[in-house]
């Protein structure tokens, strides 16, 4: 009858041991100004259980200078094995989609919001990626890309902090930006893996495509 006169209820210790993990995290991430420094501490982070099971760390690859940063879900089996991320066949194709639009590794930064790979490649749990999304954020501070690319639902939905579906993200230009950096274009684009179920929806990715470029073509027209 008199809940609000109730002393308040304690949130359950699980949340609270997850608020606390992200501020171990956020804590850690923020200490840290390389890229080099930001793998370093990343990879000797103890909050994620992922990390017990994984082969190996994977962290990113291509070049961390390039104007344009692609960023997926989590390793695959292929990726855990080679310590790099897609390097399986979502990579393959993730590759034509790069030469599509004139790019390849040396002029494209790539990571996964998690690290290591879920076993049996199921989805990340919501504690796993919280733990895990304060060190992308700062990958994304210290890479400082001029365009932002969310591969996928999993990675435009953790990144932007929104429920809203991939099929509804995708398809316009949304920004991103944290508190020590401004806003950076951003384009979510169909995950390669789901193409490859799907290769109906390449068209739409296809055009997607086609507005990075631009939008690229357009950014180095004023740098020049
Ligand atoms: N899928 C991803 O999202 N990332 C990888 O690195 C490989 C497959």
């Amino acid at each position: 009858l008199n809940a609000l006169a109730q002393p308040s209820v304690p949130p359950p210790a699980k949340l609270i041991a997850r608020d606390a993990l992200e501020a171990t995290a956020r804590e850690l991430a923020l200490s840290v100004d390389s890229v080099e420094d930001l793998a370093r501490t990343f990879a000797a982070f103890d909050g994620c259980d992922l990390k017990l099971t994984a082969n190996n760390f994977v962290f990113a690859d291509g070049n961390p200078d390039a104007r344009i940063m692609f960023i997926g879900e989590a390793p695959g089996a292929e990726e855990d094995r080679q310590g790099v991320p897609f390097v399986g066949p979502a990579g393959r194709l993730l590759d034509l989609m790069l030469a599509a639009i004139g790019l390849d590794r040396s002029d494209a930064y790539i990571t996964n919001i998690l690290p290591w790979r879920p076993p049996g490649n199921r989805n990340p749990t919501d504690a796993e990626t919280t733990a895990c999304l304060p060190f992308i954020e700062r990958h994304i501070e210290l890479a400082r890309p001029q365009i932002l690319i969310p591969v996928g639902g999993t990675a435009a939905k953790a990144l932007l902090n929104t429920r809203e579906g991939i099929m509804k993200l995708r398809g316009r230009w949304l920004i991103y930006a944290t508190p020590r950096m401004d806003v950076v274009p951003t384009r979510a684009i169909l995950h390669p893996a789901y193409l490859l179920r799907s290769p109906a929806q390449k068209r739409d990715t296809w055009r997607d495509l086609i507005a990075i470029k631009q939008r690229l073509d357009e950014i180095g027209d004023v740098a020049t």
